[in-house]
């Protein structure tokens, strides 16, 4: 192995770190993805699972993942080497999945792009009538190959400049500015008179709903993807930090940021969705139709939905940066190339990926679905066999190795981790506690969300 490590790059602070990883965490799966899934599964009193969630299952990889970056210094599947030579190949798969994820992530970051330009010349968002065939047209239109090329472009330039010029500069400017633009579109939604059906709509607790498994499963399913974990990010992004950080402190501030986001997002999309009078069938109809029928609505079209459109945009581009660099970092480490010629490779290998599936629409071949999702067919297989399936099983795979065998034969992973968090950290984890979590309660979380699935699908 040939590490050049003066061509790796690193965060310039602290701060350029934590910034980048909430940048990661923070996508279209905070702004479209969980506030409709508190309203589906009894609203306020979602959180509980949800939490439960965070603090059980989510938290305790994310930490094991800030530690092995920090601690070897090395990204995804050479940091799992170093503490267990036999599972590197957990890590590769890892990088493949996150590619995969990658593809049709950005697929629907290039339509968010092209509706910043619908709303702003169109007033409404989409030129024509009726908006659910609206947007059928569009997808079979050639914006999405247009939109998969801009945003694959601004992807790269970001990536060839490198950690510290590209992707820390990038998140410091992306970061706070979704935070803005939400709280925009938060306030002004509390302001419409639907203000507060909206919150009552988003929040409103059904206990009784937590009686269901299923809702249990939800909220365990949705975590990893929300925390970026899995998929090779957080062990990357934590191997470029500076010696001897806060691990612990880190992954918490990371965690909290992403879910505060997250329940901050309701405010901003429930007061519009009942001013319209409207609800979605799924997450793609919410942000493409359901959405911008409901800002037609309301003073300001232009405005409100170019705001919300940027806001998708942005925080997705950072999930996307991170999702690439995924594979950059990784690659360039283990064949000891360039960074340009590994971005060159990756973005190339990327792009063509994303056309394929961005091409769906235009040759003709979209399925006839009831909701908007079913009818991308290649989208919705890529994001079913990539999120719902193989980004458990690489968590249960991490869990395992760390929490069980880690260290080859001594059955204390997690206590080892903990120590090891602790002696960095200005707040310190009961070690005893958390090798409990990492060795049971989440393998037993992973498996029963993984098989549960199975079963959903298989009916
Ligand atoms: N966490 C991001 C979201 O919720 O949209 C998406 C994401 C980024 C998922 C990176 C997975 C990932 F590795
Ligand atoms: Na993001």
């Amino acid at each position: 192995m040939s590490v050049d490590e003066t061509d790796g790059g690193s965060w310039s602070t602290r701060i350029g770190f934590i910034l980048a990883a909430v940048g990661s965490a923070i996508g279209l799966g905070n702004i479209w993805r969980f506030p409709y899934q508190v309203h589906a599964n009894g609203g306020g009193a979602f959180l509980i699972p949800y939490f439960a969630a965070l603090l059980l299952a989510g938290i305790p990889v994310l930490l094991v993942e800030v530690w092995l970056g920090s601690e070897t210094g090395l990204t995804t599947p050479l940091a799992i080497r170093e503490k267990f030579k036999e599972s590197e190949f957990l890590g590769w798969w890892a990088v493949l999945n996150g590619f995969i994820v990658n593809a049709y992530y950005v697929v629907i970051l290039g339509w968010s792009a092209a509706f910043i330009v619908f709303a702003l010349t169109h007033g409404s968002t989409l030129p024509t009538g009726d908006l659910f065939t609206a947007f059928k047209a569009f997808l079979t239109s050639w914006y999405p190959v247009a939109g998969v090329i801009v945003v694959w472009a601004i992807n790269y330039v970001i990536l060839r400049l490198g950690i510290e010029d590209g992707l820390e500069r990038a998140n410091k400017l992306f970061v706070p500015f979704i935070w803005v633009l939400v709280i925009l579109l938060a306030v002004r939604g509390m302001l419409l008179p639907s203000g507060l059906d909206g919150l009552e709509f988003y929040l409103t607790p059904d206990f009784e709903a937590l009686t269901d498994p299923s809702i249990w499963i939800s909220a365990f399913g949705q975590i990893y993807f929300t925390l970026s974990v899995a998929l090779g990010i957080m062990i990357t992004y934590a191997s470029y930090q500076p010696e001897d950080q806060d691990i612990t402190n880190n992954a918490f501030i990371i965690a909290f940021a992403n879910c505060g986001f997250a329940f901050l997002a309701g405010f901003a999309i429930f007061p519009y969705l009942l001013a319209a009078d409207a609800t979605a069938t799924d997450s793609i109809g919410l942000a493409f139709v359901v959405l911008p029928k409901a800002f037609q609505t309301i003073p300001f079209t232009p405005i409100v939905g170019a705001v919300f459109f940027l806001l998708l945009t942005l925080a997705g581009l950072s999930s996307s940066l991170s999702l690439a660099e995924a594979q950059v970092g990784p690659l360039r480490q283990k064949l000891g190339l360039s960074r340009a010629k590994t971005v060159n490779a990756v973005a190339l290998a990327g792009v063509t990926l994303s056309l394929v599936i961005a091409l769906e629409g235009p040759l003709g071949l979209l399925g006839s679905g009831e909701a908007v999702g079913d009818s991308l067919q290649l989208l919705s297989m890529f994001d079913t066999s990539s999120a719902t399936y193989t980004l458990p099983m690489i968590a249960l795979g991490e869990t395992l190795i760390f929490g069980w065998v880690y260290g080859v034969g001594a059955f204390d992973g997690g206590q080892r981790i903990a120590e090891a968090a602790n002696a960095v950290s200005d707040f310190s984890i009961p070690p005893r506690l958390y090798a409990v979590v990492l060795q049971i309660v989440v393998p037993t979380a992973l498996g029963y969300t993984i098989l549960s699935q199975i079963v959903v699908d298989g009916k």
